[in-house]
């Protein structure tokens, strides 16, 4: 594996820009195969950022052909302020123009989701959609998504994946559910280490200089190579491409 690619951006506008162009060429090589985008996404500030870089440009994305899925969702229900659902929902999907067309959305959790609920199960039933969605694939022990999208925590946590958790370990599901998350809703589902790393392309998005220390952790030092996030870069290389903006790599020594 060559080395995961850090892109640093003067501001928002610009680390857009750069990923509206990056995610139309992973778009257009998913449709050249398989005529189908299937792409997973993440929470936190993205949802945002994805609005910025894609809608309201003069080159539109063929929102038709995609099959949105998550890299992670906390066991709320749908409609909770709390649901990565809701939140790409509001900031991305209800945005999106009806003549672009419409992508297909794979949701986690059930409509019914509480705190109640055994993640696990949600886990399972999502992991049995995605052995579905895809059947007939190159590599059928994992799923190869065309893109993952993701963010950093402070912590150097990416999807529902913690810094030290025993979760780092695992190797054949395809989706997990944890229910000790450090940062809270304690309760969550996640796609595992192994699926991340297997998909064509994986973005992270990471912004601001509350990011600096992390970012120097899992770039510049050994210290931070155990870090969830470092695992991505460590197991799909140069797959891996990182947006920033330069808040968030100032002192960062990384080619
Ligand atoms: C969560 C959040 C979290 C978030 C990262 C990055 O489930 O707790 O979604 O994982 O994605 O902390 O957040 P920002 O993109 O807002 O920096």
């Amino acid at each position: 594996n060559s080395q995961s690619h850090l892109y640093t951006f003067p501001g928002k506008a610009e680390l857009a820009e750069s990923l509206q162009q990056y995610v139309l060429k992973a778009e257009a090589a998913a449709l050249a195969h398989h005529d189908t985008f299937r792409v997973a996404v993440s929470g936190g500030s993205l949802p945002v950022i994805l609005a910025e870089a894609l809608l309201g440009k003069a080159t539109t994305p063929q929102f038709g052909k995609w099959d949105i899925f998550f890299a992670d969702e906390r066991a709320v229900p749908l409609d909770h302020a709390d649901s990565n659902y809701f939140l790409l929902k509001e900031e991305f999907l209800n945005k999106i123009p009806a003549e672009l067309g419409s992508p297909s959305v794979h949701p986690i959790a059930e409509k019914h989701a509480n705190q109640d609920d055994d993640p696990q199960q949600l886990a399972d039933l999502y992991q049995d959609e995605l052995k579905r969605a895809f059947t007939g694939g190159e590599n059928e022990a994992l799923p190869i998504f065309d893109l993952i999208l993701l963010g950093c925590g402070p912590d150097g946590h990416t999807c529902s994946l913690f810094p030290g958790h025993s979760l780092l370990q695992e190797k054949t599901a395809w989706v997990a559910a944890i229910s000790d998350s450090p940062k809270p809703p304690p309760k969550r589902i996640t796609l595992t280490l192994p699926v991340v790393a297997a998909a064509a392309q994986i973005a992270f998005v990471a912004t601001g200089g509350g990011k600096k220390e992390i970012m120097r952790d899992i770039f510049d030092s050994e210290d931070g190579c155990g870090l969830p996030s470092s695992l991505v870069n460590k197991a799909a290389g140069d797959k891996v491409s990182w947006f920033t903006d330069s808040p968030a790599t100032e002192g960062v020594a990384y080619p």
